[in-house]
């Protein structure tokens, strides 16, 4: 198979990254995808760097056994910690997701802004230098997510129990008076409308289309932009999640093969 039509590969602690996987297979609708969900570890982002190096190794071998022309880290918690290792390790292009710290100081009216993220993100360089840059006349409020993932990958993305969760979340940032809140972490934006009924004053932003976009760019850059008129989008795992069905329907891709468990 030429390069070009080789699968683009992508990966999460779990389901979150499906958020991104639909804004790609919305605008580059040629690409063949192989995602992974390793929600038998999940959630990575109150997990050791050491260990989460290693699982994610794990599921990178997979995916380069895979054959796949370049990988997407859908995960903010991996990428903060360790794409640019990942990068001195493999020929194959990565792209990371971060939390979109710099639009929410771009966008705020009030100069408060609020970071949603895991334990791992909020922690990392990679997030403290993002941070650095914006303007000291900006708050930075800073929320470490509690409950939040463990809901999505369950399925529970609309019930009173995940307002409940949702609200303890985002009750600093309502009393801060914050008015962008930044999405650092790819399950939340599965309760973006909870959240958006919960606190209206805030706008949520995901950083999905974006990321999506940047492996448009790349493959374009690499010359691997696929020209393949039937690709294919293949879902495997490490444990099958309560909600993977309910969040395959969600975002429409109901077209996806479900493939077996895979124990490494
Ligand atoms: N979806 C992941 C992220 O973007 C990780 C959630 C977790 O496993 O803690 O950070």
């Amino acid at each position: 198979m030429h390069s070009k039509n080789k699968p683009i590969g992508i990966l999460d602690s779990g389901l979150g990254g499906l958020s991104i996987l639909k804004e790609i297979v919305e605008i580059l609708p040629n690409e063949s995808i192989i995602y992974f969900a390793d929600s038998k570890n999940c959630p990575y982002g109150e997990k050791s760097l050491t260990e989460i190096k290693k699982i994610t190794t794990k599921v990178i071998e997979f995916l380069i056994k895979k054959d796949c022309k370049l990988i997407l880290i859908a995960c903010n918690s991996i990428t903060s910690v360790f794409i640019d290792e990942l990068r001195g390790l493999y020929e194959v292009p990565f792209v990371g997701v971060e939390p979109a710290t710099l639009v929410a100081a771009k966008e705020t009216r009030k100069g408060k802004i609020g970071v949603l993220a895991t334990k791992t993100t909020a922690q990392s360089n990679l997030f403290k230098q993002t941070k650095n840059k914006v303007s000291p006349r900006i708050d930075v409020e800073i929320e470490i997510g509690k409950g939040l993932v463990e809901l999505v990958e369950e399925g529970r993305i609309k019930n009173k129990e995940a307002r409940g969760v949702v609200l303890s979340n985002l009750k600093n940032f309502k009393r801060k008076g914050v008015d962008q809140v930044v999405l650092g972490c790819t399950h939340y934006p599965f309760l973006k409308d909870v959240m958006k009924e919960i606190a209206p004053e805030m706008n949520f932003i995901d950083p999905s289309l974006a990321v999506a976009r940047q492996v448009g760019i790349i493959l374009t850059k690499e010359n691997l932009l696929s020209t393949y008129k039937k690709p294919f989008w293949k879902l495997y795992f490490s444990k099958k999640a309560k909600g993977m069905e309910l969040l395959l329907k969600t975002t429409g891709l109901k077209e996806i093969k479900v493939r077996e468990r895979v124990i490494f």
